[in-house]
This record gives C-alpha cells, structure tokens and sequence, in this order.
C-alpha cells in the first residue's frame, strides 16, 4: 500500500462526500420504489437501495481506516440542498423528476468523481481493487436505468420543470469538490464537461444553454 501520509486526509475527505452520496442514493431510491406501479421497475429500484447501502458500509470503513476519527465533508449544505430537490419531487408523486434527479444527473456526477477516484487510486497500489469495480459496474446499471428510463418517457422527460435546478446544484457541488480532486488530477475543473458528456443530447443542449462557458 503507497499512501503519503499527507494524502490520507484528502482522500478521506473525498470517501466521506461519496459516503453522504451513497446515503442519499440509498433513501431516495427506497422512496422511489413506492411510487412505481410496474414490479420491474420497483424491483430495480429496491436493488438499487440495496447496492447504495452496501456502497455506503465500504466507504465508512475505508474512512474508519483512513480517519478513525472522522473528517469534514465536503460540499454538504450542496448535497444536502440536492436532496430537498430529490424529496420534494417524490413528494409530487413524480417518479420521472426524481430518475432524471438520482439515476440520470446525480449517477452522472458520481460516476466522473468516482473514475477519477479509482484511477487515483490505482496509481496510489491501495487494493480493494475488486471491491472498485464493482461499485462501478453497479452505479452504470443505475445510470442505464436512468437513461433508459427517461428516453422511454422522453417529452415528459424534456419538460420536467425540475431539471434545471438539479442542474444547478450539480454545477455547485462540482464547483466545492474542484480543490479536493486536485489530488487525483491537476484539471479536475474540466471534470463537468465530462460530465456533462454522460447526459441524455437534450438535456446537453440545456446545460450548454445555462453555462455557455463550459
Ligand atoms: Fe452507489
Ligand atoms: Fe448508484
């Protein structure tokens, strides 16, 4: 295992922002089965709770290593805000706002910081390897889901008035997490046009329109 002593506490600090991620993932996803009438789709959903659960328990126990006594996690009161988003969608009974919010946007977040993590990480020789991947494999199965979700369901999809906010909490949170990925990468400012790479075209045209910068 190669780890500098002094990075210890950085990455503990970016497992503790995937550890409240997975969290959220978790909650969300188990409110989201309850709004589905289709048993496939409650049955992915519940999956999914599950597997963000076990995500969870993997990420507390490297920072039980890593920290035992904890660290400061970054971006809160931002994922805090995206899960109010979340949770007022579901409150709507809207289960297409909150699979565009959790399995579209949010998985398209996480899985740029989470590749990015685990190539950091493999340079770095720390194991567990196996255990990486499949997190990974599971949170593209969220992703799939998501983007298959939302193309059957596509002009709702278009017109949820909640996209954009998501958006731009999502821009936020890339925005807090910038000097915490400077460990793993020297651009990673650059990582929200990757991310923006993992959304449906439509959605891309309405990121481009709100940060023409990017
Ligand atoms: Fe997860
Ligand atoms: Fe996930």
């Amino acid at each position: 295992m190669q780890i500098a002593h002094d990075e210890k506490h950085r990455i503990a600090q970016i497992i503790s922002f995937f550890l409240s991620g997975e969290k959220i993932a978790h909650r969300c996803a188990a409110r989201q089965a309850k709004l589905s009438n289709d048993p496939l789709t409650r049955r992915f959903l519940l999956t999914q709770s599950r597997q963000e659960k076990f995500h969870a328990s993997v990420f507390q126990s490297a920072i039980m290593w890593l920290r035992p006594k904890g660290v400061h996690c970054p971006a809160q009161k931002q994922m805090q805000q995206y899960e109010d988003l979340l949770n007022s969608s579901i409150d709507n009974n809207d289960l297409l706002a909150s699979t565009l919010g959790m399995q579209v946007i949010f998985e398209a977040m996480g899985d740029v910081a989470l590749s990015h993590f685990n190539h950091g990480i493999n340079k770095r020789n720390i194991g567990y390897s196996k255990i990486r991947q499949t997190i990974l494999a599971q949170e593209d199965a969220h992703l799939e889901f998501g983007l298959n979700y939302t193309e059957a369901n596509k002009t709702a999809a278009i017109n949820s008035k909640y996209t954009e906010d998501y958006l731009t909490l999502i821009n936020d949170i890339f925005i807090s997490l910038d000097s915490y990925f400077e460990i793993f990468d020297e651009d990673s400012h650059l990582y929200h046009s990757e991310f923006q790479r993992n959304l449906p075209s439509w959605m891309q045209h309405e990121t481009l329109n709100n940060y023409p910068n990017n």
